[in-house]
This record gives C-alpha cells, structure tokens and sequence, in this order.
C-alpha cells in the first residue's frame, strides 16, 4: 500500500467507517481478545507496521501534527516485534497545548502513544477521525468507539468500557521513540 492510500485510510469519515466495518467486528474481535495480555517493556522500541517505513524505528522528527502513526513494539536486541497479533500502538502528535494533565506523565512532549487495541472488543483501532465528535480522536471503526489522544485515551463516545492502555514514551540519543515503561493498563479487551 503507498503513502498515498495510508494517509486516506487514516482520515476515512467516521460515519462510514463505522457502519461498513460492523461486519468485521466478530471476527476481528476474537483475535484482539486473545492478545489481551500484550506485552511492552521499558527500551522496547516502536517500529512502523506498515507503509514505505514498514520495520524502521519512528523517530520523534518524523512525526507530523494530527497524523496517526502505527506502530509494533519492537525487542531492542533483535529489532522484531514482540508479537505481530498483539495490535501494536498508536501513536499521535498533537498540536500544541492539545497534551491535557491526564497525559502529561506518558508523553514526550506533544507526542502521546496508546494501545492500538478496543477495548471494547479489541479490534484494532486504523482511523483518526475527520468529522463531528471523532474529529482529530482515535477512531475504533468496528461499533464507533472514539478515544481522545489528548485526555488518557478517554472515551469520547461509543460502546468501549474504558480507556485504551497507554505505552509511556521517551526517545533514545538518535531520536527514536522508546517505550519508557510498559503499558498503563490492561490491552484490549
Ligand atoms: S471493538 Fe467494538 S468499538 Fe472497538
């Protein structure tokens, strides 16, 4: 997939998104259930799971305002992702002054990383918002859950039960993004 067709797939309509994607969610569902236990270790580092970066580190200069990147928790010493089924993270740079008190002690300035797995019923969450309340939110398209990136992950709206587990993030001396900790809270659902 190019850059072109990432970047659309990221700002879909959230409207549509939603209703074409419930189909999936059975199915999808199950296997981010089974990932619940999703391991991050402090060091870790956070590579990108798709796109023309596809196993690069994500590096805090690369990161652009408002665009969502995806990313695998990497083991440090072999560079592979802990589990390719675990869903990852997503991670957001916001605008300025858009980092409320909540998510203030896990991010890296502006940059805030959460759990790319619902918890509702843990498909992974691929959309950031362009419209109405999922606007600039994190957008879990199979039954329209919405997180703010902004707030903890706080539950905008939709049937999840709780916030997406965030991953603390610091950036080691070349500017990668490593995992300060391990996630916040329990991933998925
Ligand atoms: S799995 Fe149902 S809203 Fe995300």
């Amino acid at each position: 997939m190019n850059e072109t067709n990432t970047n659309r797939r990221h700002f879909l309509k959230l409207t549509a998104a939603t209703g074409a994607a419930v189909g999936l969610a059975s199915t999808v569902g199950r296997a981010g259930a089974q990932a619940a236990a999703s391991p991050a270790k402090p060091g870790d580092l956070l590579i990108y799971q798709d796109g023309a970066k596809k196993g690069q580190p994500v590096k805090l200069a690369d990161l652009k305002v408002g665009v969502a990147v995806w990313a695998a928790v990497a083991d440090p010493a072999t560079k592979q992702p802990r589990d390719a089924a675990k869903g990852g993270v997503v991670i957001v740079k916001l605008a300025s002054g858009k980092v409320k008190a909540s998510s203030k002690p896990n991010a890296l300035g502006d940059v805030v990383a959460y759990s790319a797995l619902c918890t509702h019923q843990g498909c992974p969450t691929k959309e950031i918002g362009s419209l109405g309340q999922g606007k600039g939110n994190i957008i879990c398209t199979c039954h329209g859950s919405i997180f703010d990136p902004g707030d903890n992950a706080k539950v905008l709206g939709g049937p999840a039960p709780r916030r997406l587990a965030a991953l603390p993030l610091k950036k080691d001396d070349s500017g990668q993004l490593v995992a300060k900790a391990a996630f916040t809270g329990k991933v998925g659902s």
